[in-house]
């Protein structure tokens, strides 16, 4: 398991006695979209907040042939970029505060516009949203939002938490088309989610997490056949 871009291998993570993830293998290589599927509690956000430098952890996460250490401007820096569960917006700020936050590293002013310019192509209801409060935007342009202020600081793997959370399956669908898009750009992907069904759809592999531990792992459309995923995920 090596040579991967992105590579997990013996991952443990602790709060205190409680051991959250167990021993987590997995890899990403260049331009994928790997999904990591898992119910309530599995441990999900603990390896996203863990990838994106702020949870200590055992083990070793590597990418593109160096380690990730458990620093958070570190791993931006490095071209990690997080999109947390519920968003986290800032939502006093407006739409396009929001944005100008997700390029606080940069300085290269033109090229923070012309990246505006590429987020407004992929979510055009921001154009138009600019000035709003983006704590009165609807959840589905919130994470539009937020994918979009985490594409700010020009990423090449892009973390998502629970994007769907909370979104109707139409708006759902057309995200998942929007994260297609993003990976054609060339930037690699990894989404966590409990929405199975759409998730094994528009990712390459998927991984499913239980209580800590990878319970199984391949091609996404393998996954989906599988009878035990049909049975815990997808209701049959
Ligand atoms: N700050 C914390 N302190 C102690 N335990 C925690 C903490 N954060 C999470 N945990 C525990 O770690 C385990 C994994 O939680 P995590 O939030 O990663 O799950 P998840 O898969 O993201 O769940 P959800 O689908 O509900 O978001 C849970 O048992 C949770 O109670
Ligand atoms: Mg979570």
């Amino acid at each position: 398991m090596s040579g991967h871009y992105a590579e997990i291998s013996g991952l443990h993570v602790y709060y205190g006695n409680i051991h959250a993830l167990r021993g987590i293998d997995m890899y990403a290589d260049k331009g994928e979209i790997v999904s990591v599927v898992g119910v309530n509690g599995a441990g999900k956000s603990t390896l996203m907040w863990t990838l994106a430098g702020v949870l200590p952890y055992k083990g070793s996460i590597k990418f593109d042939g160096l380690p990730l250490p458990a620093r958070p401007h570190e791993t931006v820096a490095r071209g990690v970029s997080l999109v947390p569960e519920r968003r986290r917006l800032f939502t006093a700020m407006s739409v396009r505060e929001n944005l100008i936050m997700g390029a606080i590293r940069r300085n290269d002013r033109d090229e923070i516009e012309r990246d505006m310019e590429r987020c407004f192509a992929l979510y055009p209801v921001l154009k138009e949203r600019l000035s709003q409060r983006s704590g009165t935007l609807s959840g589905g342009e919130q994470q539009m939002l937020a994918i979009s202020r985490a594409l700010m600081s020009r990423p090449r793997a892009l973390l998502l938490d629970e994007p769907s959370l909370g979104l109707a399956p139409k708006v759902t669908e057309a995200l998942f088309d929007t994260i297609s898009q993003i990976r054609g750009d060339g930037v690699t992907v990894l989404m966590v989610e409990q929405n199975a069904y759409e998730t094994m759809n528009v990712s390459d592999r998927c991984y499913v997490l239980q209580a800590g531990t990878i319970a199984m792992s391949g091609n996404s459309s393998e996954i989906m056949k599988d009878p035990r995923v049909r049975k815990a995920y997808l209701g049959d």
